[in-house]
């Protein structure tokens, strides 16, 4: 759980990028433009949170219910993942930014997981930021493999039934080896989580944003990290024990 005294900055900022199709809507441009706008939008904002200081950053970049979309939209989608993972390898290595995924990445066509792989295996050793692409992502589904593994880890006697806590379900969640979010951003009016690391927000703060994601940039995150500022988190204490420093 992540700590009361966690201070202004969050640690951990997990952003629902919506709003790319209606931004190119009112445009009158085709939906594709509003996804590749939306890419060079992603590296803004990975830029403008190592500047503020946030250390983890997760994007829901596509979900689990998006392969409903038309087959030209999950095509172009796809594109763009593989084009951003070529064009930021180099970025990446030099900001020393680790990536990660989370989500059935398994199911992601073949070339998107060959570079994903490389870029994993190439930022590995980064500490300081960490960049976490939601792909194939859907907490339910999440919550099922990991249900999956965590039975299956009984059967085997490395988990015993009698111990069954948050704590030791929780390994078996993708984001085991992540933080918390501290900050849930949505942009472009849309108030829902939809399906987006349910369990891992349960403390969260949220804010939610009008502006679209294309045109989402450094000083909107910043508002958003202010807004996350002026918030009580109390995580079921009450504003005196805060105060008081208890946990
Ligand atoms: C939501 O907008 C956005 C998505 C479903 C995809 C987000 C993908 C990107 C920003 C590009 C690829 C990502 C990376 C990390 C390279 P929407 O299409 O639902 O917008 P709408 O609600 O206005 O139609």
């Amino acid at each position: 759980m992540p700590s009361p005294t966690s201070g202004k900055i969050p640690q951990h900022v997990a952003i629902i990028m919506d709003g790319n199709g209606r931004w190119a809507k009112s445009r009158g441009l085709p939906r594709l433009e509003g996804h590749r706008r939306g890419v060079e939008t992603v590296r803004t904002v990975v830029d403008a949170a190592r500047a503020i200081g946030i250390r983890y950053i997760t994007l829901y970049a596509f979900s689990v219910e998006n392969w409903k979309r038309p087959p030209d939209e999950i095509s172009g989608l796809m594109g763009l993942l593989d084009y951003f993972l070529k064009r930021e390898l180099d970025n990446l290595i030099k900001n020393r930014v680790r990536l990660l995924t989370i989500g059935r990445t398994s199911e992601l066509p073949a070339n998107v997981q060959r570079e994903l792989n490389r870029v994993i295996e190439a930022t590995k050793d980064f500490k300081e930021w960490t960049l976490v692409l939601a792909l194939n992502y859907g907490s339910r589904t999440e919550v099922a493999d990991a249900a999956r593994d965590y039975a299956a880890a009984v059967q085997a006697g490395r988990e015993n039934l009698a111990d069954a806590s948050w704590d030791n379900f929780s390994r078996y969640l993708y984001t085991a080896a992540i933080p918390e979010p501290d900050l849930l951003i949505r942009t472009s009016g849309e108030q829902r989580v939809s399906n987006f690391l349910l369990l891992q927000c349960a403390y969260a703060e949220m804010v939610f944003t009008p502006v679209t994601w294309p045109d989402f940039g450094q000083a909107d995150l910043q508002a958003a990290v202010d807004e996350y500022g002026r918030r009580e988190r109390r995580f079921g204490l009450t504003t005196e024990q805060i105060q008081s420093g208890a946990k």
